[in-house]
């Protein structure tokens, strides 16, 4: 037992203490960010498989896949169709899918999780995914709204636990919010940088914070608009042309509020509003609650606050 307990302990170090290149990269979640993490990875030459429930799924994530590359390629290769065409068909080479992560993390540098925002799935996963990765594999979390350590900390491998939070759509936004948790190791952290940056993107540093940054500022701004509306000092028309136009913004907040979605919004202030019940900024609004309780979610269900179609 001791015997066991020194090398684990030995080994442990010199895997922290080596910084790793990520290549082989394995990305559980298949929806929205996950399809996209994929597709930029596997677009910049790392050998990616995607992981999700079903096969159905998984079909629709590869569709989706395909669909934006060719969009993609249309801008990159004007004029240049075979270079459009060899740069899909290399693109979906470096990409499989599986229904069985466990089955598949033997292998992998890197796992990022894009699943479904909720604490113990994403413990679970993590518990038995650290089981079977190997000891070096580093554990990221996208998750836009919990705590990475509360995640990490399913794991034995806190000090090889980051966030890497990307932005929706991924192949088109080029921040990507790194996340060190106390426990996160300096080597984890450079390695999970230079990861963003071999996938094209721009990453920033934030701590483990609520929101780190981007959400942290625009969450509450959001809500600030609900609140100004609420209280009839403005239309949410008004409000949105404002910040338009007068802070240049390319969407007012009621239109990002719908794009992103009232469900997302209201989860991710209940969620602050439960850690910090006090903070004015974190109070829910009474109107998005009833909307979200309506069903009216925004763009995706076809309205939220305005109506689409
Ligand atoms: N949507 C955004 O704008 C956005 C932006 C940044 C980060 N995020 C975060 O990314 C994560 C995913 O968000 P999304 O919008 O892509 O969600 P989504 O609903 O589009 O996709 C989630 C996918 O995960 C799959 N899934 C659920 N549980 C699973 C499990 N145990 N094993 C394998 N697959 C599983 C689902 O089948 C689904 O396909 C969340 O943590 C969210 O907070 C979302």
């Amino acid at each position: 037992m001791a015997f066991a307990t020194r090398r684990f302990v030995r080994s442990a170090s010199s895997a922290a203490a080596k910084k790793l290149i990520v290549k082989h990269v394995t990305v559980i979640g298949g929806g929205l960010m996950g399809a996209g993490i994929a597709q930029v990875a596997a677009a910049t030459g790392h050998t990616v498989v995607l992981v999700d429930q079903t096969d159905e799924i998984l079909k629709n994530s590869r569709k989706g896949i395909e669909d934006s590359l060719k969009r993609m390629t249309k801008k990159m290769f004007t004029d240049k169709p075979e270079a459009a065409a060899q740069f899909i068909e290399k693109t979906l080479k470096n990409l499989t899918v599986s229904t069985d992560p466990v089955a598949v993390v033997h292998s992998t540098d890197l796992v990022i999780e894009a699943i479904v925002e909720n604490l113990q799935v994403k413990n679970d996963l993590f518990k038995r995914l650290d089981k079977f990765a190997p000891e070096n594999t580093i554990f990221a979390s996208n998750t836009s709204s919990l705590q990475i350590t509360d995640i990490a900390n399913s794991t034995t491998r806190q000090d090889r636990f980051g966030g890497l939070h990307f932005f929706n759509p991924v192949p088109m936004m080029k921040l990507v919010e790194v996340i060190k948790t106390p426990m996160t190791n300096q080597k984890t952290f450079e390695s999970l940088m230079e990861f963003t940056k071999a996938l094209g993107k721009n990453p920033i540093s934030c701590k483990d914070t609520p929101g780190f940054v981007v959400n942290r500022l625009l969450v509450p701004y959001l809500m600030e608009a609900v609140r100004l509306y609420e209280r009839g000092d403005a239309s949410k028309e008004d409000i949105d042309v404002a910040m338009k136009l007068g802070a240049g913004y390319p969407m007012g907040p009621f239109e990002l509020l719908d794009y992103v979605g009232l469900d997302t919004s209201k989860y991710i202030i209940d969620g602050w509003h439960s850690l910090e019940p006090n903070n004015p900024l974190f109070a829910p609004s009474p109107l998005l609650n009833k909307l979200v309780e309506e069903r009216k979610m925004g763009k995706k269900t076809g309205e939220g606050f305005y109506k689409y179609k």
